[in-house]
């Protein structure tokens, strides 16, 4: 995955470069999925990195997991705060030093903040403008966020467009807009910019397959290895653009390589396709008898869910202009090098 993300038409003339000048980045959920994620390519590009969470869903495998992925000289060069992003000393002092922070830590999940919306809030929104205001005062030059494709909520056209949102549907969306203008404050307030990703539903190595709030390819591939049946949420039509972590990634390099023009703005991330759930059934089923493994799970259709959005589809149109970003895996050959990872843990686990 990673040689293919260094040699993305973008970001292969940055690589020389960080190499020779490496910069120090603030990951914050450095011990979640997208995190690191992040945290790995930025090691493997020979930089400093301080890595920041609070373990609420991210795990120290992850951490022990990439840090075993790196050279032991890249490895010296991460460092990890254990702490919480709603302590604004932590964020003062986790900002102290940083040229560049990657923001991901937030609660995720739909069903979860609808469940709990106040702890998503405290989270989320305090301690996004806590970081925010820590990185403002800290003099960091590049702030990119992850913002969400939820924002779109009930937003009908296709493919989204980053000018075009609708009502949200659930106290998470509400969450990530309020990051949104958040950000469009602070640059109007203070000329302090931050960018904002918004994710479409990114899928990978390291993302949790357990747990109630689990993500569907995740939870799916484990539950089909299991030979536990998995329930699909309506009828199957409902649609994503399923993007690769390594998009993601890029995504956040080039954000926050680019020049100050391009800062201050927010882009879809994703790959510009929709899969449904019943072809993600279909891919996954198919993607796990070429590993010699066959799917001992049987599906069956459950009620919708509540707050999901029907269709999600990019337009990564503006990304692609603006910060030069393409994604290099299609939903296909992200689930070719996820899978063997998925199979491995559950090897791990079950053996
Ligand atoms: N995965 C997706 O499809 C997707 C889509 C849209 C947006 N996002 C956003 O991307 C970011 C990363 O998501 P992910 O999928 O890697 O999830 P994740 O749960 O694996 O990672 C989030 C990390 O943040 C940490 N965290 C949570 N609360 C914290 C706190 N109070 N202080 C410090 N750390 C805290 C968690 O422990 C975890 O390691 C999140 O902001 C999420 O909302 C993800």
């Amino acid at each position: 995955m990673f040689d293919a993300l260094f040699s993305a038409p973008g970001l292969a003339p940055h690589v020389a470069e960080m190499r020779a000048r490496p910069r120090r980045w603030l990951v914050t959920g450095a011990a979640g999925f997208i995190g690191s994620n992040l945290v790995e390519a930025l090691l493997r590009l020979d930089q400093e990195v301080v890595g920041l969470d609070n373990f609420a869903t991210g795990h120290q495998r992850n951490l022990d997991e990439l840090l075993g992925a790196v050279s032991p000289n890249q490895a010296a060069r991460f460092r990890m705060m254990v702490s919480d992003i709603r302590d604004a000393r932590t964020c003062a002092e986790a900002c102290a030093g940083a040229e560049v922070v990657l923001h991901q830590a937030a609660l995720g999940s739909v069903p979860r903040s609808i469940a709990d919306p106040l702890t998503s809030h405290e989270v989320n929104v305090t301690g996004f403008v806590q970081m925010l205001d820590a990185a403002r005062h800290a003099g960091v030059s590049r702030f990119v966020y992850a913002a969400s494709s939820s924002t779109y909520g009930d937003e009908p056209n296709l493919p989204k467009r980053e000018e075009r949102i609708g009502n949200p549907l659930s106290p998470y969306a509400v969450t990530k807009l309020v990051n949104e203008l958040y950000a469009a404050v602070y640059a109007r307030s203070y000329g302090f910019k931050a960018t904002g990703l918004r994710y479409f539903n990114v899928f990978g190595p390291r993302q949790d397959p357990h747990g109630p709030y689990a993500a569907v390819i995740p939870r799916w591939v484990d539950s089909l290895l299991l030979g536990e049946g998995i329930v699909i949420n309506g009828d199957g039509e409902t649609s994503r653009d399923f993007c690769f972590v390594a998009n993601a990634v890029q995504a956040n390099l080039l954000a926050a390589l680019a020049p100050d023009e391009a800062q201050g703005e927010v882009f879809n991330v994703a790959v510009g396709e929709r899969t449904s759930l019943n072809q993600l059934f279909a891919l996954l089923t198919d993607g796990l008898a070429r590993h010699g493994r066959n799917a001992l799970g049987e599906a069956s259709y459950g009620p919708f869910r509540a707050g999901d959005v029907r269709h999600s589809e990019a337009d990564i149109g503006k990304a692609a202009r603006v910060i030069g970003y393409a994604p290099t895996h299609d939903i296909a050959a992200g689930l070719a090098e996820a899978l063997p990872w998925y199979l491995a843990q559950a090897a791990g686990k079950r053996d």
